[in-house]
């Protein structure tokens, strides 16, 4: 206690000495003076409003109190700064777990496990870690079974995340092209291995489908696998990376494995673009940790990667860190535009293949749809079925669709891929390097 009244002596006879008075703000913490140690802190950042031990003792003092947002507040602009401690990352993380900000949380816990991977917390550990699952403990994690199933290597795995899908080429109406593009990029040598060797051509290497929402590209990846009765994984990549804090590599490496053992396997990633978020961006380490996880497994240098096609898709492929686009990797783009007429005829005739209706005049029903998806044309059945519905509710008897249902219906829904196209034409102008969306630019022609 000496010690705090030398202190603050010394501090009237020299107010402005900031040393002095964060030694004293540490004391009154350390004996539990809240109230003093917080003025102190205070007056320290009247003079320097950026002193970062005065912000932490002042974080410090908030969590002891309970008052987390403040806490929150305090880390977030030091982490902000690149200047919050391990300490400071743990209390504002556990301020967020109090508040019940679960994501906030875990993307600061995250930092944590970065920075430090062998560090442990129970109350994080126990809020964070597992999110579906009660593992308070670290060793209960199985490298073998990370998902926590107890069934990796039976026939079992397949409920999880393997399909064996319904749907062919025959079921996806039009891109008679595309077709054409996937069974000679990857099909053909697929299924013809030993030609391709005789020629000393490598085979591998995946096809990256990009284009707006809706147009197809998850329903080809599918198709792709029904085609040559291949198992189909589709992994998201957000999914993976929020799946487990800290552990997205084994998981991308558990997925890899699991089409290993399938063979043969697409393998298709959605939003690849979440992961490519260039690396330079993505500031978290766990995030690089996982793309280049990613890239080795598609490299096969942890596997064999025979007998799986990997596909992926995006959005944003102007996202996509470069790296991502090496031979052997991504190495074939294509783009899958909306349908053109003859083949939105067709998806219409797909999607209402079993539904009641008349002889419908799909060619004048498509007049209507402009710049629609694939998923706009469903969105536009949906809503002539409704308007059926209605009517069958009040006399009881489900009339059959018919094409001026169609055209009403496609009147009140909005196309979704003009927006896309806004975007894209920016990059296909002015960030088109090699070429690659030249097809953007021929199709807004
Ligand atoms: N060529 C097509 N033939 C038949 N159905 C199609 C076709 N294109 C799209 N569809 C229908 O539209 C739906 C949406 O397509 P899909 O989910 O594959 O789009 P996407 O390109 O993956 O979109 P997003 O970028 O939003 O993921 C599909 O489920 C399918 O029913
Ligand atoms: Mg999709």
């Amino acid at each position: 206690m000496n010690d705090i009244d030398s202190l603050k002596e010394a501090i009237e006879r020299s107010p402005d000495n900031i040393p002095l008075r964060i030694m004293l703000a540490g004391k009154y913490l350390h004996f539990g003076r809240l109230e003093e140690a917080e003025t102190e802190f205070q007056t320290v950042l009247n003079y320097d409003s950026n002193h970062v031990k005065a912000k932490e003792g002042l974080a410090e003092i908030y969590f002891r109190r309970g008052r987390y947002s403040g806490v929150i507040v305090i880390v977030e602009e030091l982490m902000k700064r690149d200047m919050a401690s391990e300490r400071m990352m743990v209390i504002c993380a556990k301020s967020f777990v109090r508040e019940k900000s679960i994501e906030e949380a875990q993307e600061v816990y995250e930092k944590i496990l970065d920075e430090n991977p062998d560090f442990e917390d129970k109350e994080l550990d126990e809020n964070l870690r597992m999110p579906s699952f009660d593992v308070d403990d670290d060793e209960d994690f199985d490298e073998e079974d990370p998902f926590g199933f107890g069934f990796v290597n039976g026939p079992d795995d397949k409920d999880f995340i393997l399909e064996k899908p319904d749907i062919s080429f025959k079921d996806v109406g039009g891109m008679e092209k595309l077709k054409e593009e996937i069974d000679l990029k990857i099909i053909k040598p697929l299924e013809n291995a030993d030609l391709y060797a005789a020629y000393g051509k490598k085979i591998g290497g995946g096809i990256l489908l990009y284009g707006p929402p809706g147009c197809g590209k998850t329903y080809l990846a599918k198709a792709t696998a029904g085609e040559i009765k291949a198992n189909f994984i589709s992994v998201g990549i957000s999914d993976i990376l929020d799946m487990w804090i800290g552990r997205s590599e084994k998981n991308m490496g558990y997925i890899f494995e699991v089409a290993r053992r399938n063979t043969p396997c697409v393998l298709f990633f959605d939003e690849v673009d979440a992961l490519g978020a260039s690396r330079s961006d993505m500031k978290n380490s766990s995030g690089r940790h996982v793309i280049n996880q990613f890239l080795s497994e598609l490299d096969g240098i942890e596997g064999n990667n025979e007998g799986i096609l990997v596909m992926g898709a995006t959005n944003a492929p102007w996202h996509l860190d470069p790296a991502f686009r090496r031979p052997g990797r991504f190495d074939r783009i294509i783009f899958v535009p909306p349908p053109d007429n003859t083949s939105k005829e067709k998806i219409l005739e797909i999607i209402m293949q079993e539904k009641p209706k008349e002889k419908i005049d799909y060619q004048k029903v498509v007049e209507h749809t402009k710049f629609y998806s694939g998923a706009d044309l469903k969105a536009m059945i949906d809503i002539a079925i409704e308007d059926k519905l209605k009517i069958a509710f009040k006399t009881g008897i489900p009339e059959p669709i018919n094409t001026d249902d169609l055209i009403k219906a496609a009147k009140r829904h909005h196309a979704s891929t003009r927006e896309w196209f806004n975007t894209a034409k920016n990059y296909a102008l002015f960030a088109n390097e090699s070429g690659i969306y030249d097809e953007i630019l021929k199709y807004i022609k």
